[in-house]
C-alpha cells in the first residue's frame, strides 16, 4: 500500500508554495496524501521563524506528535523551512523523536532525505546557502500539486537583500537570487496549458526581481541568451543598463494566453518604481491590488528599522500608485511595538494608516528574532500591555477604513473567481473578485472553482463583501485537483 503524507504549513505563502514543491516530491516518489495524523505515515512540518508563537507552536505540535511516535514508532516525522534553518540541531535536541530536519536551501531534498533516514536513522542537512541544484528543481517540482486547482504561486526570486532591523529572513533564506526570466516566462506559460487562470508572483523584494540577472550579463559580452535570461526588452536594449526587471516581467506574464489574474507579494516601498505602476495599470490581467507594507508610520522608528523611506515617501508613492491604477486596493504589513516607540511614534503610524485608506492590513506585535539588530535593543523594548493596546487602537483604524471600502463597493458588479463554498457555511460559495476582495453569495448551483461568475454587491463587512449572483461567466479548463493539508496561513509573504 502507498505511503501517506501529511504537509503542515505555518507562516507566509513562500512556505505555502514551498510545501506544494514538497508534497510534488513525495508524490513523485508514490506516496498519497493522508487524510489527517491519524492515517499519515509521514508528517512534514514546513515550519516559519518570523514570529516568537511560531516556535512556540511548533515545539507543541512535536510534543503532541511524541505520542503518535511513540505508539507508531514507524511515523517519520520530519521538519523543514525557516526555523529549522535557524534552530537546526536545536530541534532534534528538544524534541528527539524528529527523523529528518531539512532547512531553507535544500526543499528539493526533502524526499531524498526521508528515504536515507528510512535506511539509516535520523538525518539532519542545513545549508548554509542556496544548493547549485535547488534554483533549478523549480519548475520540474511542480506537478499538480495545488492548493487551488486554477491559481497556482510562481517563486521569481529567492532571499533578501535588505536588513531591516526586526526580520529573521535575510538570515534563514540568504541573499537575493532571480529565477532567469525566460524561466519564468515558460513556467506561467506551462501553468496556463494545464488550465491554471491565476498567477501570483512571490519574492521577499519582488520590485528588485531581476537586478542580479542584469548585473551580472552587463559583465558579458551579449549574446542570444540573454532574452531568456533578462527578457527581450532588456536583451535588445544596446544600454544594457542594470535595472530591475519586474515591471518587465509583469507585462510578459501578463499576455499570456488564459492568465486572467497576475498578482504579486510583497514589493518594498523603497523599491516601488513608477514602471511597476505603469505595467499594473496597462496589463489588463495584473490585478488592482498593491500589497505594501508600511511597518511603521513614524521616521524615527522607519530609520531604526532601515526601511529607506520615511512616511511622506511612502505615502508619495502609494498616491502615485492610487492615481495611476484605478481601482486600486490597498494592502500593509504594520508592526506596533518596536523597540522605542513611544506613543507619538504610535500616533504617526495611526495617522498614516488613517490617510492611506487601507483595504486591509495585517497588524503585528513586534516579536524579538535572536539574531536581529532589534531584538539587541533591550534597553528600549515597548511593555506587552501598552504594545497590546497600541495593537487594538490600530486595529479600530484599519477597519474603519476597510469597512468604509467596501461599503462604497454596495451596488457594484463584481467579477468573482471562485474558491468553493464558504468554509463557515457549505450552502454559501466565496469568491474572490481582483481587488482581492472575498465574496459569499449563493449560487443556484454548486460552482467548481475556479469558475468566473459576476454577482452584486449587497452588503459590506471589514473583511468580506456579501453578493447577489448574477451569471456564469466561464467555466475553468483545469482537470485534477489534488488538495495539499495546510495549517493556516497567517501572514503574507514575509517583507
Ligand atoms: N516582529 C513582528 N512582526 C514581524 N514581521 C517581520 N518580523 C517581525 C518581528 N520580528 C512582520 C512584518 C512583515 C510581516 C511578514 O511580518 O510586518 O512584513
Ligand atoms: Fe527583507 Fe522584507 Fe525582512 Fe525587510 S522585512 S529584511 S525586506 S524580508
Amino acid at each position: 500500500m502507498a505511503q501517506r503524507y501529511l504537509i503542515r504549513t505555518y507562516g507566509c505563502q513562500m512556505n505555502e508554495h514551498d510545501s506544494e514543491r514538497i508534497a510534488g516530491l513525495l508524490e513523485g516518489d508514490g506516496m498519497v496524501p493522508a487524510e489527517g495524523t491519524d492515517d499519515a505515515d509521514v508528517i512534514v512540518l514546513n515550519t516559519c521563524c518570523i514570529r516568537e508563537n511560531a516556535d512556540n507552536k511548533l515545539y507543541g505540535t512535536l510534543g503532541y506528535l511524541k505520542s503518535l511516535k511513540d505508539d507508531r514508532p514507524d511515523l517519520q516525522i520530519v521538519v523543514g523551512g525557516c526555523l529549522a534553518q535557524k534552530d537546526r540541531e536545536l530541534i532534534q535536541e528538544r524534541a528527539g523523536h524528529v527523523d529528518v530536519v531539512f532547512g531553507t536551501h535544500n526543499v528539493h531534498r526533502a524526499a531524498e532525505l526521508m528515504a536515507e533516514a528510512r535506511e539509516h536513522g535520523p538525518i539532519l542537512e542545513i545549508l548554509e546557502e542556496t544548493a547549485a541544484d535547488y534554483l533549478a528543481s523549480f519548475p520540474t517540482a511542480l506537478p499538480a500539486k495545488r492548493d487551488l486547482p486554477y491559481a497556482s504561486w510562481v517563486t521569481i526570486q529567492i532571499g533578501c537583500d535588505n536588513n531591516c532591523a526586526f526580520c529573521i529572513v535575510p538570515a534563514v533564506r540568504g541573499p537575493e537570487i532571480s529565477r532567469p526570466f525566460g524561466e519564468l516566462v515558460a513556467e506561467v506559460e506551462r501553468l496556463a496549458a494545464a488550465g491554471v487562470l491565476e498567477v501570483t508572483l512571490l519574492g521577499q523584494n519582488v520590485n528588485s526581481y531581476g537586478r542580479d540577472l542584469t548585473t551580472r550579463l552587463r559583465t558579458i559580452d551579449a549574446g542570444p541568451a540573454d532574452t531568456y535570461e533578462a527578457g527581450e526588452a532588456w536583451a535588445i536594449d544596446e544600454r544594457r543598463r542594470p535595472r530591475p526587471l519586474f515591471a518587465d516581467l509583469l507585462r510578459a506574464v501578463g499576455s499570456i494566453d488564459g492568465i486572467e489574474r497576475v498578482r504579486y507579494t510583497s514589493p518594498h516601498p523603497k523599491d516601488l518604481r513608477p514602471e511597476t505602476i505603469a505595467a499594473m495599470a496597462e496589463t489588463v490581467a495584473v490585478c488592482e491590488h498593491l500589497h505594501l507594507p508600511l511597518q511603521s508610520g513614524s521616521d524615527r522608528i522607519l530609520a531604526a528599522m532601515h526601511r529607506g523611506y520615511t512616511a511622506a515617501r511612502y505615502l508619495e508613492r502609494l498616491d502615485a500608485a492610487v492615481a495611476g491604477v484605478p481601482d486600486l486596493a490597498v494592502s500593509t504589513d504594520i508592526i506596533v511595538g518596536f523597540p522605542g516607540e513611544t506613543e507619538d511614534d504610535f500616533e504617526a503610524t495611526l495617522e498614516v494608516a488613517a490617510a492611506a485608506e487601507y483595504d486591509y492590513a495585517y497588524t503585528f506585535q513586534y516579536s524579538p528574532r535572536p539574531g536581529t539588530e532589534a531584538a539587541d535593543m533591550v534597553d528600549r523594548y515597548v511593555d506587552p500591555a501598552t504594545t497590546n493596546d497600541r495593537y487594538e487602537r490600530l486595529r479600530t483604524v484599519v477597519e474603519r477604513s476597510a469597512r468604509a471600502k467596501h461599503q462604497a463597493r454596495i451596488g457594484r458588479r463584481e467579477r468573482v473567481v471562485v474558491e468553493g463554498p464558504s468554509k463557515r457555511d457549505p450552502s454559501v460559495t466565496s469568491g474572490r473578485t481582483r481587488q482581492n476582495k472575498l465574496v459569499h453569495f449563493t449560487a443556484p448551483q454548486p460552482l467548481k472553482p475556479g469558475t468566473q461568475a459576476d454577482v452584486v454587491v449587497v452588503d459590506a463587512a471589514a473583511h468580506y463583501l456579501m453578493g447577489e449572483f448574477r451569471e456564469v461567466v466561464a467555466v475553468p479548463r483545469y482537470r485534477t485537483h489534488i488538495p495539499v493539508t495546510a495549517a493556516g496561513v497567517e501572514t503574507p509573504a514575509p517583507h
